[in-house]
């Protein structure tokens, strides 16, 4: 049943956490769902019917396992992907970076849109495994990425970011980096609903969108979520 963690899945998770060990709990956690802000795609997303739902962080912590990100469709993540779908033309034929890509949802509409490559890069393990998962839902190819990517230039025509400043400390490490992409030419578009950390004196709005998300996640039914862009 979805959701029991059994002592065998506690050892397994915080010891080795293997991949193959990742992708079982992932199917066992989580439903098939289309996120409501971009039907177009399909994402395994947990639910009010899974226990992973319910569990606090230091449960998670305590059973080895980093907050699941990847198994929500992010208020910023949505909007962004939203904006992606209706301008493809931004990423159509372009290498694209979908930075801190959690579930993979912005990386799978550029890849929908036509990006001819696309990186996802989130330092979580799990997302590794929650992405391949859902790019083979979605039949559609990303290049996950896990180191950590901040300050580094591979060339991205795009730069795409959902949902990254709900922290001081990351939100201040991305700024300068985004500014120096957008600064050598790259697009650099990130999606937010409104997060504590929003540079938002350094961002030039491009579309407004209201998102449906999770009350128990957003404490809302839904979020006004701005794509905005840098420079
Ligand atoms: C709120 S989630 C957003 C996920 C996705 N973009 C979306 O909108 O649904 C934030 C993500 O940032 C990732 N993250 C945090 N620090 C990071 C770093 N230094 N590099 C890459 N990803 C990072 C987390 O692991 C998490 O998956």
């Amino acid at each position: 049943m979805a959701g029991s963690l059994s002592h065998g899945w506690r050892e397994e998770l915080s010891v080795t956490l293997s991949p193959s060990a990742a992708r079982a709990f992932i199917l066992a956690n989580t439903t098939v769902m289309r996120p409501p802000h971009v039907p177009e795609i399909v994402l395994h997303l947990a639910t009010e019917a899974h226990d992973l739902w319910l569990r606090t962080e230091e449960e998670l912590e305590a059973i080895g396992l980093p907050p699941p990100f990847w198994a929500f469709a992010w208020a910023g993540g949505q909007g962004l992907g939203r904006f992606v779908l209706d301008h493809p033309e931004l990423v159509r034929g372009k290498s694209v970076l979908d930075f801190a890509s959690g579930s993979g949802l912005v990386g799978i509409t550029a890849a929908k849109a036509g990006a001819a490559w696309v990186d996802a890069a989130d330092i979580d393990p799990f997302c590794a495994q929650a992405m391949s998962l859902n790019a083979e839902a979605n039949k559609v190819q990303l290049a996950s990425r896990t180191q950590d990517l901040i300050g580094v230039d591979e060339g991205w025509q795009v730069v795409l970011a959902g949902d990254v400043f709900y922290d001081r400390n990351f939100a201040e490490q991305l700024l300068p980096w985004f500014q120096n992409l957008a600064m050598r030419g790259a697009t650099v578009l990130v999606g937010d609903p409104g997060r504590s950390y929003l540079p938002r004196q350094h961002l030039v709005e491009q579309a407004v969108y209201e998102v449906a998300v999770t009350r128990a996640l957003e404490d809302a039914e839904v979020k006004r979520t701005t794509v905005w862009s840098l420079g």
